[in-house]
């Protein structure tokens, strides 16, 4: 059995298509999902509102509980600890991460840099030896996990290649840590236009909705 871990991060609550100015991250998410349990209904899929429910923000007691080697923690530290704890956890069990995402402001909503923080944490998902060249050590990788970006910009141009390319912070904000964690592979499909509205943004909808399903396909013959 394959077990999902779907993250939805878009302050919007519905989703497009289905609610008027819901979100099309959501809409691209929740397509994602849907299409794979079409196919593999036996599979487990947990579900987080990262958007509904925002992680606590890290504080300075996150920062001096996670530093602390979790032998020597006092009980207020492991209470501190315990929602980065649930969220990691999540990760350790899921064997492909969905994460909806919109861009804001060229990188990721609040919310969704919560989680990162609550789980990217020195000696439960990485570590760090500065005696070898590359001196992260990822926690994460005893299995094989696969990321995919479901995101959604009012603009366009940002993929690989594209005029707008340079202020793409959104994938690689994601990317970047969740390598850091052991989690290498990382698929992404954009919905472009969705400030312009029109054809523009129905067929950025109708081809992105369409390598969902490709994608789909590929990682379950993977
Ligand atoms: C706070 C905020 C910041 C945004 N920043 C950008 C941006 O930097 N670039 C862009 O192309 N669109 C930007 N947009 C447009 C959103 O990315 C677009 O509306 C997207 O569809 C939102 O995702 P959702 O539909 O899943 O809610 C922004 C929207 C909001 C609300």
């Amino acid at each position: 059995m394959t077990t999902l871990l779907h993250l939805d991060a878009s302050a919007r609550p519905g989703r497009s298509g289905t609610t008027v100015h819901g979100s099309h991250s959501r809409r691209l998410s929740h397509h994602f999902v849907s299409a794979w349990k079409a196919t593999r209904p036996q599979d487990e899929v947990v579900y987080r509102d990262i958007g509904a429910a925002p992680p606590s923000v890290v504080t300075g007691e996150w920062i001096e509980s996670g530093y602390t080697p979790a032998h020597l923690r006092e009980p207020w530290m492991h209470k501190v600890l315990a929602e980065s704890d649930a969220l990691i956890a999540e990760i350790r069990q899921a064997d492909v991460l969905v994460i909806g995402v919109p861009m804001y402001n060229f990188s990721m909503p609040a919310p969704l840099k919560s989680w990162i923080d609550n789980v990217v944490r020195i000696g439960a998902t990485f570590d760090y030896d500065r005696s070898l060249e590359n001196p992260y050590v990822p926690l994460l990788a005893e299995r094989h996990r696969r990321t995919v970006l479901l995101t959604s910009c009012g603009s366009s141009g940002y993929g690989p290649g594209g005029v707008q390319a340079h202020l793409d912070l959104l994938t690689p904000g994601i990317a970047s840590p969740l390598a850091l964690l052991g989690l290498t592979e990382v698929h992404s499909v954009a919905i472009e236009h969705a400030e312009d509205h029109g054809d523009l943004l129905d067929q950025s909808i109708a081809a992105a909705l369409a390598r969902v399903d490709a994608l789909v396909g590929q990682l379950q013959a993977a």
